[in-house]
């Protein structure tokens, strides 16, 4: 599928080796490649619609980095058509079979460490160092959720009758899941929704992200080399309002796993319950990890130096664009003036462009889209609020889509409106005594994903984790980057409906209990 001559480039695509050794010739060798994403339907890749859509670096839109083709109306039918025929076949197969298969994929994932890397270094604009995360990330959901299934699938769930007979149960997987992916962490999220749903036993039917569809297409090629049946897994690349809408009103399916916006997840939701009240066999389980406005609250007793460098890398990693990244920086008036000095200092030292430098601390934003709509929102700012830093972004950034890394003072929360979802911080100080009304006010957004806590009074800091509506708290340290197995990660209220990704209570979801040999 791929390997077609580069068609555009700006320049050499290349990572300086002696700054990144060996590895840098083996990402090299990938760097220069056209990748293709085509819709594939039960294990075959088919012709999309005519719509194409090139695909283009975000650190240089002049690089062309492959074609997506998407699929049409009739192949998401023909899609459920096909995970339908085989669901009988796969809710059977062992699942010591459905979690060697996944196992195998992360093996596989290893053994294309280098070319993963270009391609999210490429396709998403990430730095090499949060590309290889990536890939370990993903890599750790295919080894985490193979064991948790394998567990859960051998619980005994026999229950012990008043009248002497025993009740028998057993797990099966719903039916056929509908996994829909961001872009923001293209291979990690996509492969964690889909190989849950998929060793949970359902039928997969996975739509990328628009933005990075190459990503996840290889990621399906290497699912069939793995050995995961292609009736199991159905690829349908495509737009949200065409083949993502299409998908969730179709009443065979049993549930949707999204990780998105909270409005996309709002809508999903709405259609999930029309289809629900039309034809549906049984209303559709939701899984849904959305949005925040994650703030970090810092009191007078936290350590200056290491509020700003968890600050920095909270809000401006990976160029801001995680779910969990820090928003609003609440800093109690005593100790705000001393952090605002060394934040500006700290976004001085920031190195912002090319993400293929080792030396890059922030990459490019997603596209024109994400770009024009953040600096939008920092000019809205300009007019109510005050510009505290803004680091400069160097000449050859005007080849790419990016966003200088700016800190913003604003008097309330609501004035930020909707998450902005790149590199800006709003600091907003706050007198000691009104810190109840500061964690209302945090709860009042309606959002709860991440909220960090710097302090070094123990009892302010369980106050704040016992006010605060949130899925994850950070004391004392930043507050993204949770890792699978050990922080189990989800939020509430607009920020999701639980039940925690890379934990022990998100394959549940997936399954259902049936009766079995009942006396
Ligand atoms: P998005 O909501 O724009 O798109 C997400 C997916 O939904 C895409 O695949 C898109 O094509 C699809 N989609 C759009 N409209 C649809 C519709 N009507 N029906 C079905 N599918 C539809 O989000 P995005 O811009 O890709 O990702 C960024 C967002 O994701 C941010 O809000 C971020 O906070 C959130 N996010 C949350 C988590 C988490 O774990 N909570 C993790 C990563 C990203
Ligand atoms: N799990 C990702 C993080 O914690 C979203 O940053």
């Amino acid at each position: 599928i791929y390997g077609a001559e580069r068609k555009a480039s700006s320049g050499p695509n290349i990572l300086i080796e002696s700054e990144w050794g060996p590895f840098a010739e083996q990402v090299n060798a990938y760097l220069n490649q056209c990748w293709q994403a085509d819709p594939i339907i039960a294990g075959k890749t088919v012709a999309g619609t005519a719509l194409h859509s090139d695909v283009r670096s975000p650190a240089d839109r002049d690089n062309l980095v492959g074609q997506v083709t998407y699929a049409s109306e009739g192949q998401v039918i023909e899609a459920i058509d096909a995970a339908e025929r085989f669901l009988p076949t796969w809710q059977q197969t062992a699942v010591t079979e459905r979690a060697d298969a996944l196992r195998r994929l992360a093996d596989l994932l290893e053994a294309h460490l280098e070319e993963f890397v270009a391609l999210c270094h490429q396709e998403a604009g990430k730095t090499i160092q949060d590309s290889i995360d990536e890939v370990r990330e993903a890599v750790d959901f295919c080894r985490y959720y193979p064991a948790r299934a394998e567990e859960l699938f051998s619980e005994h769930l026999d229950l012990h009758r008043l009248d002497g007979g025993l009740a028998k149960w057993q797990r099966q997987g719903r039916g056929i899941f509908v996994c829909i992916s961001p872009w923001n962490f293209p291979l990690a999220i996509f492969l964690g929704q889909v190989g849950a749903a998929l060793v949970a036993g359902n039928c997969v039917i996975a739509k990328p992200a628009e933005q990075t569809s190459l990503i996840a297409a290889r990621a399906i090629e290497l699912m069939l080399e793995a050995g995961i049946p292609g009736g199991a897994i159905q690829f349908l690349p495509g737009d949200g309002a065409t083949v993502g809408a299409a998908l969730t009103a179709d009443p065979r399916i049993a549930g949707v796993a999204f990780t998105g916006s909270t409005e996309t997840a709002q809508r999903i939701n709405r259609a999930l319950s029309l289809r629900d009240g039309a034809d549906a066999r049984e209303p559709a389980t939701l899984i849904a990890e959305t949005g925040g406005q994650n703030a970090m609250i810092v009191d007078s007793t936290a350590l200056p130096e290491q509020v700003v460098k968890d600050a920095v890398l909270s809000g401006f990693a990976s160029a801001g664009q995680r779910c969990s990244a820090l928003r609003v920086l609440c800093l109690q008036s005593d100790i705000a003036e001393r952090i605002i000095e060394l934040l500006k200092g700290a976004m001085a030292e920031l190195r912002i462009g090319d993400p293929a430098l080792p030396s890059t601390d922030i990459g490019p934003v997603i596209d024109e889209s994400a770009q024009s709509g953040l600096l939008a929102h920092i000019e809205r700012m300009k007019e109510y609020a005050k510009l505290l830093a803004q680091t400069p972004l160097p000449g050859k950034a005007k080849r790419g889509t990016f966003v200088p890394p700016t800190a913003v003072e604003i008097d309330r929360i609501d004035q930020i409106g909707r998450e902005q979802f790149g590199p800006i911080i709003h600091v907003l100080r706050y007198e000691a005594r009104h810190l109840d009304q500061l964690i209302d006010q945090i709860n009042a957004a309606g959002y709860g994903l991440t909220l960090g806590i710097h302090s070094r009074n123990e009892r302010t800091a369980a106050h704040i984790e016992a006010r605060a509506r949130i899925g994850n708290t950070y004391i004392n340290r930043n507050q993204i980057g949770a890792v699978v197995g050990v922080q189990p990660f989800g939020g509430q209220g607009l920020s999701g409906t639980g039940p925690k990704a890379g934990g022990p209570h998100y394959l549940p979801r997936f399954t259902r209990l049936i009766p079995t040999n009942a006396q």
